[in-house]
């Protein structure tokens, strides 16, 4: 290529070309994911599968419908470039952790509920008799201890509009209002998770073969929906804290979620492997991808961002491992081969020990217009969801994830069983 060439090229702005077209063309998408269609604004086509308890719920919460559900942010809005997604939240503020100064014995939350029913021994509980909706800031700031110690809390039977739900995540942090994907009409910040709408929008190939393929091997096998165990969105600069999922639609029998935890998963490796991995850290990715402004034409890519793979939990001061099979690319320091054999154990230390795990059964609700919560920290634990309903029966929840600190790694801070006093012996490894 001649020198007068190049210079024509370098003078042509291929980003901003690039753009308009994606912008001005209805057949092109802006952001590349799982859950990705070509519709922007609300879309009529979710109407015709909206379950009876959704749209009650929405209608009572004064939603608007009348064009379509759910809604994606408007086409001009979506970022179409790795450096505008990765500069969204990349902003400072303060964070302030609910949960650190709570009253350890949670007097105000236990007090004031029913019952409250462990699932497993360290990982989730269930409240009964107390609506989200009515909680006063100490008992928010005791159920954010509650959830940070437990791993994730549930509640059934509540009457909760996502406007509501929003303000919760939002006291618990900054919720996330995310770029692209669906959303609740005029409520950015509650993304609607909602796998039969993927189906029917775009056709989400999902089989009963298929569906939890990624669970071998994610980098290799499409990951088509939330049935590989993953953290939500680990990407950002500061990821996401307390996650909320309040479904309002739910099978009769079928689509369980199961959560592990993340303590327990760092506490079930050798004390000298743990001092292997204090301090190391690893990149994460996005979901979704975005063009690289200087090239382009080499496709969408993914955000990345570095972390600590052991972080410090600032209300319970308990390491925990930080990965997930789906968004944990390379750890730092070490070779590719190594961090590739070393990150799929860290994966299924996580998947495979049924003892850090807790399922839990969603139920539909006698009162319509009413839907279960569940709550967990995304920090602490991973999760997956069941799709042996086989969509048959709806199954349609709405999300608002609240971002917490900026990742780090207090070298002082003990481990769970460490703190608690329990078991650490290591006969049975030698
Ligand atoms: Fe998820």
């Amino acid at each position: 290529m001649s020198n007068t060439a190049t210079l024509k090229l370098e003078a042509i702005p291929v980003d901003k070309e690039v753009e308009n077209l994606i912008r001005s063309s209805d057949k092109l998408s802006v952001g590349f994911g799982q859950t990705e269609n070509v519709n922007y604004g609300p879309d009529p086509i979710g109407l015709d599968i909206l379950p009876e308890s959704t749209r009650q719920r929405l209608v009572e919460s004064g939603i608007d419908i009348s064009k379509g559900y759910p809604s994606r942010p408007d086409k001009s809005l979506v970022p179409v470039f790795l450096d505008e997604a990765t500069a969204i939240r990349d902003d400072d503020y303060e964070y302030i952790e609910r949960g650190k100064n709570a009253d350890p014995e949670k007097k105000a939350l236990f007090g004031a509920a029913k019952e409250v029913i462990n699932l497993t021994k360290h990982v989730g509980t269930e409240i009964v008799g107390l609506q989200l909706e009515d909680l006063n800031d100490k008992q928010k700031d005791e159920l954010a201890l509650l959830v940070a110690e437990r791993v994730v809390v549930f509640f059934r039977d509540q009457k909760l509009s996502p406007q509501k739900q929003l303000e919760l995540g939002d006291y618990w942090g900054r919720a996330e209002r995310h770029p692209q994907t669906s959303q609740v009409n005029g409520v950015p910040g509650v993304s609607v998770i909602w796998v039969d709408y993927y189906r029917k929008s775009y056709g989400l190939n999902l089989t009963f073969k298929n569906n939890a393929l990624g669970n071998w091997d994610a980098t290799k096998h499409t990951v088509r929906g939330p049935q590989v165990w993953h953290t939500d969105l680990v990407h950002e600069k500061r990821p996401s804290g307390i996650t909320h999922l309040h479904l309002d639609a739910i099978p009769n029998v079928g689509g369980d979620t199961s959560w592990a935890s993340g303590y327990a998963a760092y506490d079930k490796l050798s004390e000298s492997f743990k001092k292997f991995l204090d301090g190391k850290k690893a990149v994460y990715v996005s979901a979704h991808g975005y063009l690289d402004r200087k090239n382009p034409f080499s496709g969408p890519k993914r955000i990345e961002r570095v972390h600590p793979l052991v972080r410090t939990h600032p209300a319970t001061g308990w390491k925990f491992l930080y990965v997930n099979r789906t968004m944990t690319k390379r750890i730092l320091g070490v070779s590719s081969v190594e961090s590739d054999l070393i990150l799929n154990y860290l994966f299924e230390v996580y998947e495979k020990n049924a003892d850090i795990q807790a399922r839990f059964k969603w139920t539909p609700s006698s009162k319509p217009g009413y839907g279960t919560s569940a709550i967990w920290d995304n920090r602490v634990s991973q999760h997956s969801a069941a799709w042996d309903h086989e969509g048959n029966e709806s199954r349609h929840g709405t999300r608002v994830t609240s971002l917490a600190e900026i990742p780090y790694f207090d070298p002082e801070s003990k481990s769970q069983r460490e703190d608690l006093g329990l078991s650490l012996d290591e006969r049975d490894f030698f």
